[in-house]
């Protein structure tokens, strides 16, 4: 099919790229012409594992197109997909600009029947005021469907290829029949819904791993109080199936474009529409309460911030990624600064330049080690599995003091200590082991 997408951010880009893997012919849209530009070289502006070679080998099998006039390519498309940014706006609401915008210049230049998808995560309803707004100008026969996406950053491509499911909402089954036949090489469970349901399971979806999230963060700070150890306690959950493993990592909080902005956007929608939301309100507080327990974490463990030099590793949101949105990183630099840290030195694999662009007055490396030489504490701010496998013995002797801050329970506790470190993690106290244990007496698992 003739598929347009609109918006080559990490949501926009994977879907279009990967929906021309899959033998549609798919023209990705965007107002930025510098991004337009690489993209035609085949270069992806975003740091996504494995998304080049799929824009290489797509643009090389001709099905794969990228311009900046939706205008030039609306005539010959059958489906266009919004996968525009929906931003917090300053009241917690998701901000729809965006979306509107993109649905106006449909409305202009549109003379066929058409499927419009949001792809974009959008507050119940908004298909219905997407439809209104192109119907303002064209009275011809349009549908706007809600199809969520799911995609993580650092495996998107993967989760486009294999998703846990795929949910779309219509109104007729005329659309969902032509939304089925889009994914129908992807297999996987779908979900053909309502619109308003479509558009529900995206918010729920994350607003409860978010929560996952702060109730595994909540557990470790009791954890901290009682002498549990909250790897082993997650472990022992996790063993339930009606809990699951996953999620369930203690650590700094959830940062990055959606969680963020996706549980403030619920617990507003909630709140407008006369519901008190009062489980979300408290998932936010906690996320972020992380960043100031962890500072405190640094502050005891130096004896005072004031003066001191901080090593931070880890900049981005999370691993695997160079985006740095409400990166749990980027939030304790200013409280460090703000209680007088002398110098934060920082290193990330990928995310230093877009970091740059949201904090000052650090000074940031392209070498670990380089990075952490002569610092008084080190600060892991990121999960990623590069820092698991850095010679700590070799960082003991490049610090003025061995004090390590696990902000993701990313090391071996035992093993730091050996080397001689002060370990702090999240949740970490000195667990007997026995989660490894069972985990050896029952090697099926
Ligand atoms: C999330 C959803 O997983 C995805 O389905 C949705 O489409 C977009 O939002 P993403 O934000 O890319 O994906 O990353 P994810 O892997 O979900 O992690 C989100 C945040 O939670 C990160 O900051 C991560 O560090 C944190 N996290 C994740 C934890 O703190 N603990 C965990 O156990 C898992």
């Amino acid at each position: 099919m003739n598929i347009t997408v609109v918006g080559t951010g990490y949501v926009g880009l994977v879907t279009g790229t990967c929906l021309s893997d899959i033998g549609h012919n798919v023209t990705c849209v965007d107002v930025d012409e510098s991004k337009i530009k690489m993209l035609r070289s085949g270069k992806s502006p975003i740091y996504e594992e494995g998304i080049e070679a799929i824009i290489e080998k797509n643009i090389h099998a001709e099905r794969l197109h990228f311009t900046t006039s939706l205008k030039d390519v609306l005539p010959k498309s059958e489906v266009v997909i919004i996968a525009v940014g929906t931003p917090s706006d300053k009241e917690g609401k998701a901000d729809l600009q965006y979306v509107k915008a993109v649905a106006t210049e449909i409305g202009q230049h549109l003379d066929h029947e058409i499927i419009v998808v949001d792809k974009s995560t959008v507050p119940v309803g908004t298909a219905q005021m997407v439809e209104g707004i192109i119907k303002k100008q064209y009275n011809g026969s349009v549908e706007v469907v809600s199809c969520p996406e799911f995609l993580r950053e650092g495996t998107a491509v993967a989760d486009f290829f294999q998703p846990d499911r795929i949910v779309v909402g219509t109104r007729t089954k005329k659309a969902a029949d032509i939304m089925n036949n889009v994914f129908e090489p992807i297999k996987c469970p779908k979900v053909n819904t309502t619109v308003e349901s479509a558009e529900m399971i995206k918010y729920a979806s994350n607003a409860f791993l978010a929560t996952k999230i702060s109730f595994i963060n909540e557990i470790a700070n009791i954890c901290e109080r009682v002498g549990a150890d909250i790897e082993e306690v997650a472990y022992g959950m996790g063993l339930d199936s009606r809990i699951g493993k996953k999620f369930l990592r203690a650590g700094l909080g959830y940062g990055g474009s959606c969680f963020p902005k996706d549980v403030r956007a619920l617990s507003q929608i909630a709140g407008t529409n006369g519901y008190d939301f009062q489980l979300l309100k408290g998932v936010i507080a906690v996320n972020n309460d992380q960043r100031k327990f962890l500072v405190q974490k640094i502050d005891k463990a130096l004896g005072g911030i004031h003066g001191k030099k901080v090593a931070i590793l880890g900049l981005a949101f999370k691993d695997n990624t160079d985006d740095v949105r409400e990166s749990a990183a980027l939030d304790i630099i200013p409280m460090l600064q703000k209680a007088g840290v002398e110098s934060i030195d920082a290193y990330d694999p990928e995310a230093t330049e877009n970091a740059l662009k949201v904090v000052s007055s650090i000074n940031t490396y392209t070498d670990p080690y380089a990075m952490i030489e002569g610092n008084d504490i080190v600060v892991i701010a990121t999960e990623w599995r590069e820092f698991k496998n850095l010679d700590w013995k070799k960082i003991k002797s490049l610090m003025k003091q061995p004090i390590v801050i696990d902000g993701r329970n990313l090391l071996d506790k035992k093993y730091m200590e050996d080397l001689g470190f002060t370990y702090t993690g999240i949740g970490r106290t000195n667990g007997k082991g026995s989660a490894s244990l069972s985990k050896k007496s029952n090697p099926k698992k």
